[in-house]
């Protein structure tokens, strides 16, 4: 776990975050025990930001990697961090039920399931 919280610390410094000064790094365990860092990218244009999660997603994704371990969420703030709406609906499409720990400045943790997250999802079985 300390590997992959320092990941995400790691990648959480290539923030690109201009516009809301907030930088946040994530970091997604595979099946293989291999790390993916993701950090938020902003635009000028706010609605294209790509959260911090969804960036490490799909680099995994890309890479031909569909099952995960756990995730984890960084951020200089007080308060912890959990996933973004949005980036629930990813994790919860692509990992389902992981555990997701969310660490702040202090190094205070918070660790959910993604199910506690993400109650009565959306998915494909919703697709029948
Ligand atoms: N953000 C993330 O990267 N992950 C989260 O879990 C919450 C929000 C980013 C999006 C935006 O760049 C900034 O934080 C402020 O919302």
């Amino acid at each position: 776990m300390d590997a992959l919280i320092e990941a995400a610390w790691r990648a959480r410094d290539n923030a690109s975050a201009e516009f809301s000064g907030f930088q946040v790094g994530a970091a997604l365990e595979d099946e293989s025990g291999r790390i993916w860092g993701g950090c938020n990218i902003e635009n000028a244009s706010y609605g294209l930001t790509v959260c911090a999660e969804r960036v490490a997603l799909f680099k995994a994704l890309s890479e031909g990697v569909r099952r995960f371990r756990r995730v984890v969420v960084v951020t200089q703030a007080s308060d912890l961090t959990p996933p973004c709406g949005a980036c629930r609906q990813v994790l919860w499409e692509f990992c389902r039920d992981i555990p997701v720990t969310a660490v702040n400045r202090r190094g205070e943790s918070k660790t959910w399931r993604m199910a506690e997250l993400f109650p009565d999802p959306f998915d494909r079985s919703n697709l029948e």
